[in-house]
């Protein structure tokens, strides 16, 4: 049965690292995955699964399968403590069904839980699924991040 649970770091790694290059390939369109990348990205999950007070992650499991899961981290800026949810990822068999918000609900609660009152995230324009579910649970624009080519 589908349901949301603690990462388990020794269990789940693995499955949270092979995700990696989709989701920086569906969202950044001139990335490229290099081993560097995910060596990088393997040793920032490794200190998350150290510091599960500044780092929420949650797993969406499919009997024992990792179907999705959640990151969201704890950080400090001008305005104060906020929770920052870093990265949301569904295994394309599980999108568009829902469980998108019960990852950003797991993510929300543990934000209120460290007794906080902000959650903030950032989100590549033309990724329309996940801009959706963001408005759909109430997220609003707060900056721009703008470009332009100079080609
Ligand atoms: C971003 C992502 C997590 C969004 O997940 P999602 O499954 O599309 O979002 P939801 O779970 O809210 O699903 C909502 C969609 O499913 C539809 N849906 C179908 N059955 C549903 C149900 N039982 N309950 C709710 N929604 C349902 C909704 O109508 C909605 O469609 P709409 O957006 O056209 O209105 C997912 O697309 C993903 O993993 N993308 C790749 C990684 C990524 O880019 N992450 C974001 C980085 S910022």
């Amino acid at each position: 049965m589908l349901h949301i649970r603690a990462y388990r770091p020794q269990q789940d790694f693995r499955a949270l690292l092979d995700a990696q290059c989709d989701l920086y390939e569906i969202n950044f369109p001139r990335f490229v995955c290099t081993p560097v990348f995910l060596a990088d990205q393997a040793q920032r999950l490794r200190v998350a699964g150290r510091r599960p007070m500044e780092n929420g992650i949650f797993i969406l499991d499919d009997d024992g399968v990792v179907a999705g899961f959640v990151w969201v981290a704890i950080r400090m800026d001008l305005q104060g403590a906020y929770g920052s949810i870093d990265q949301v990822y569904l295994k394309p068999a599980y999108r568009r069904q829902g469980y998108g918000a019960w990852l950003m609900q797991a993510a929300e609660e543990f934000i209120k839980k460290q007794g906080l009152k902000t959650a903030r995230l950032y989100v590549t324009r033309d990724n329309s699924d996940a801009v959706r579910l963001y408005q759909r649970m109430g997220y609003e624009v707060m900056r721009y991040e703008m470009e332009r080519s100079l080609d």
